[in-house]
């Protein structure tokens, strides 16, 4: 009972970019998210309004957000952690924005530096404050299947968090797998449990692929009815505020297997790859996707 077509939302300009440790050039990213733009996906997170000092890698967020060529098809998002990351997402008219806090208390804290009561409130004027702009905001639940510092999550606080960011008004939760250590037997029992509580067309899923596991926990939500999906592509990516965290799962490799199993998406892989290529050239570094080092290789 699998569905037949997913959502792909792709954050390899976010999250894939953001813990490299080389500065990228404004010039590359921005030549990047165009080709992206390209390649028949409709959503893509460009960039994040975080503070410099944290995530460096980032730093030109208004430059890459105000130059990329935009087409109507695509929504194009990103993150912001507060009222003055809100602000520059406005400035930049972005379509949508997207709000991020943890389940376990040590990653929020370390991340961005506040209890996860103290976060509450300020996300909350956010999306009250987006949504009377006309923006859409998406809410992203970190280290749901585990975390770096407080290992297991309970289930009870998950969930508690979840229903203060859909309470705010956000209209999806992407639950992060963030250092990648879900198994699929966990994937099945988390969804199962949260899927009691919250629509399936709520809920995305936000894998990283640190051991290997995120294609195998893909397959659970898709058997969960879960239709939307994080990947980046390359499989870039990492939270450099969660010691251990790898890139995300690799589009390309997502788009491969979903089109292997008859699921449609709406994404040109051959047009993926090539985008692929041209990051990895950037980089100047191997990236972890399979696809790629298939192409790589031919
Ligand atoms: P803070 O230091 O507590 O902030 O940082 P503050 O409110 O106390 O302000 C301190 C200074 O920062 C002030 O400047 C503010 O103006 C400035 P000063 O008066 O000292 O000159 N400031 C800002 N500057 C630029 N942009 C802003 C901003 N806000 C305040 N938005 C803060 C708190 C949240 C800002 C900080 O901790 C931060 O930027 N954290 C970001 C961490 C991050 O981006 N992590 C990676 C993304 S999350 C992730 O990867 C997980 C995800 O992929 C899902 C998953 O995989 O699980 C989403
Ligand atoms: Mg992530």
């Amino acid at each position: 009972n699998l569905p037949s077509k997913v959502k792909i939302k792709e954050v390899g300009p976010r999250d894939g970019l953001q813990n490299e440790k080389a500065f990228i050039p404004t010039d590359t990213k921005v030549e990047w998210i165009n080709k992206l733009s390209e390649t028949g996906m409709d959503y893509i997170e460009v960039t994040s309004f975080v503070h410099p000092k944290w995530i460096p890698a980032l730093a030109d967020a208004m430059e890459v957000a105000k130059r990329i060529e935009r087409k109507s098809s695509v929504t194009y998002a990103a993150l912001v952690p507060n009222r003055r990351g809100l602000e520059g997402a406005l400035e930049a008219d972005l379509d949508e924005v997207s709000i991020f806090m943890s389940a376990s208390e040590t990653h929020n804290q370390q991340n961005i530096n506040k209890s996860i009561q103290n976060t509450f409130p300020v996300l909350k004027e956010v999306v009250s404050e987006a949504l009377s702009s006309g923006k859409k905001v998406r809410g992203y639940l970190s280290t749901v299947f585990g975390c770096p510092y407080d290992g297991r999550v309970p289930l009870s606080n998950v969930q508690k968090v979840i229903d203060e960011l859909f309470d705010m008004g956000v209209y999806e939760v992407s639950l992060g797998d963030t250092i990648g250590v879900a198994n699929p037997k966990q994937m099945d029992m988390v969804l199962s449990q949260l899927l009691q509580e919250f629509p399936a067309e709520k809920l995305a899923l936000h894998l990283h692929d640190t051991r290997g596991m995120a294609l195998a926990n893909t397959v659970v939500g898709l058997m969960k009815g879960i239709t939307v999906f994080d990947s980046a592509v390359g499989g870039l990516g990492g939270c450099p505020y969660a010691k251990g965290a790898a890139g995300n799962v690799a589009t390309e490799d997502l788009i491969h297997m979903l089109k292997e199993m008859g699921i449609e998406t709406g994404i040109d892989l051959s047009k993926v790859l090539t985008s692929a290529k041209y990051i990895e050239r950037e980089l100047g570094k191997g990236l972890p996707s399979k696809q790629l080092q298939i192409w790589n290789s031919a």
